[in-house]
């Protein structure tokens, strides 16, 4: 069944079942290969892009619920030249350690600092705790979305 949807601004039709999951459209058929499978049940995060802004397990979204909502994948957050306040916070604290969680990492940050531009460690803690990271770089993201925040505000 035909299906478009809209990705980092640019529609795409695309010719699958209504019930596969948009980890795989972005990943097999759009070859955005930034946002990562990790468990598949919505229990670590690698998988997380925006839908309208707001972070989403892309790997329980299934492709007929994205409607017309606006979908963004680590590709479309920023670009080399104009980092996302997040990714370029990112760069600063050197967060990444394997790199595998971080793109999830990155868009559940951003959502999170569009709904709340001043968060504490708590709201951090709380707004990460799904998006888990094998290579523990957790003092590292907290750090970077303080960092992010106070960019954000200077915009
Ligand atoms: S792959 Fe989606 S939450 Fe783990
Ligand atoms: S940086 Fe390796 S899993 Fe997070």
């Amino acid at each position: 069944m035909a299906t478009t949807l809209t990705v980092n601004g640019t529609p795409h039709t695309v010719d699958l079942p209504p019930d596969m999951p948009l980890l795989w459209v972005l990943r097999d058929a759009l070859h955005l290969t930034g946002t990562k499978y990790g468990c598949g049940v919505a229990a670590c995060g690698a998988c997380t892009v925006h839908l309208d802004g707001v972070a989403v397990r892309s790997c329980q979204t299934a492709l007929g619920d994205v409607g017309t909502a606006q979908v963004t994948t680590i590709e479309g957050l920023g670009q080399p030249a104009t980092l996302h306040a997040v990714q370029a916070a990112w760069v600063e604290h050197q967060v990444a350690q394997c790199g595998y969680c971080q793109s999830g990492q990155i868009m559940q940050a951003a959502s999170l600092l569009a709904e709340n531009a001043t968060p504490t460690d708590a709201d951090i803690d709380a707004a990460m705790e799904g998006n888990l990271c094998r290579c523990g770089t957790y003092p590292r993201i907290r750090a970077a979305i303080h960092d992010a925040a106070k960019r954000l505000q200077e915009v």
